[in-house]
């Protein structure tokens, strides 16, 4: 399954839109507040990065809705509030918001033109479709990159466990644990393939000691306690009870291969530094349920969270007839009542964001490189 022909969220402003079920991804949001604030001080305050004061700012993976504007616009009120405690005119700002072609772009476009209208440093406002599991930059050219909720998708589903048929869930929960380090091992290796890609495109495009600011679901722990400590854990469990119940065909939910994977904070740490691009200025642990209103965490809101970020996929592997949809809503809110939606304010969650903060190391320039092994 290559991400780039399924992924998108739920498009427009309907009921069971992006827009409307993204409250989680716009708390980690908020929580990212301080990790932008600080890396924009510090690429406004490299006068040498800042060439003819010009600002450009990235967002990769942005979606649509509020969520798709609220990293940049939190970085033009920190550029704005930095220059003015300098008393100087602030940079002009091109912002530049990225995801895959099937984006509900249109959106997107109107929520840029409303920003740019009521923040003046902003110049150009722009919207770049595309991979960022491939070049979307001039090189050199960008100061700093930002990405929330995004970066735990990978560009396609481990191939090892597709061309030897090895389904990634069962229904049957003893073959799910005994299996589930072979599925681990795989998504882990997708995962590092990829991310490793992704920091070398990053640091070819950013400016000299360009700053880089992304959050992504991940593992509390590296054990492999069980399936829900992964972030198709879910979701895998809720389409395999509607298998086992007969409401998706079973030979198709064994061929199934959802094409996400958070990894531990260590994981990301030892991929980052063996990478070598960049330099780590802070990484922080987020529980995905802090600051978030009670009301928001309902099995109700929640799986229709999960539909909201589901539903492409789900629809392009089992078919677009509103049953499955309707039967992975009922499901996922029958699990969730059944695990105890209070779940979710535990502390020890499995499932939590990584937020990172990164620097573009001094030795890396702006020349050729490859992107092949
Ligand atoms: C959960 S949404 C997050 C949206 C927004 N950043 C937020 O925090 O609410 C994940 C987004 O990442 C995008 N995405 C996934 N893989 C991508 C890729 N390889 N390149 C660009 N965008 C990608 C998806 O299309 C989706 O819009």
């Amino acid at each position: 399954m290559d991400s780039k022909q399924v992924v998108h969220m739920n498009q427009g402003e309907m009921e069971t839109s992006y827009a409307r079920n993204s409250s989680f991804q716009s708390a980690e949001q908020n929580r990212m507040k301080p990790l932008m604030e600080a890396a924009i001080v510090d690429v406004c305050s490299n006068i040498s990065t800042l060439s003819c004061g010009n600002m450009v700012i990235a967002d990769l993976g942005c979606s649509s809705g509020p969520n798709a504007v609220a990293l940049v616009s939190i970085a033009i009120e920190a550029t704005c509030n930095h220059f003015l405690q300098l008393q100087q005119s602030p940079p002009e700002v091109s912002l530049l918001l990225n995801d895959l072609p099937y984006n509900d772009f249109n959106r997107v476009v109107k929520s840029l033109v409303a920003l740019r209208q009521i923040n003046e440093p902003v110049v150009v406002a722009g919207v770049v479709p595309g991979s960022f599991y491939e070049r979307l930059f001039p090189s050199g050219s960008v100061h700093l990159f930002c990405s929330s909720n995004s970066l735990h998708w990978l560009s396609k589903a481990p191939e090892d466990l597709r061309i030897n048929q090895i389904p990634a869930y069962d229904i049957d929960e003893n073959v799910r644990r005994e299996r589930l380090p072979v599925v681990a091992e795989a998504y882990a290796r997708q995962f590092r393939k990829d991310f490793t890609l992704f920091l070398k495109l990053r640091a070819k495009e950013l400016v000299s000691d360009g700053r880089m600011v992304v959050s992504l679901a991940g593992r509390r722990s590296d054990e492999l306690v069980s399936e829900i400590s992964h972030v198709w854990g879910t979701a895998a469990q809720i389409l395999g009870i509607m298998a086992s119940e007969g409401m998706i065909d079973k030979a198709k939910f064994n061929s199934l291969y959802i094409p996400v994977y958070g990894p531990s904070l260590e994981e990301l740490r030892e991929i980052i530094q063996e990478e070598g691009s960049f330099t780590i200025t802070e990484m922080r642990v987020h529980n995905p349920a802090s600051g978030m209103d009670s009301a928001h965490l309902t099995p109700n809101r929640i799986a229709n969270c999960m539909r909201a970020a589901f539903e492409p996929l789900i629809n392009q592997h089992f078919g677009s007839s509103g049953e499955v949809m309707d039967g992975f809503v009922r499901t996922a809110e029958k699990l969730l009542s059944l695990q105890g939606s209070s779940q979710v304010n535990q502390t020890e969650k499995p499932i939590v964001m990584l937020a990172v903060s990164v620097t573009k190391a001094s030795h890396v320039n702006c020349g050729a490189f490859s992107t092949s092994p």
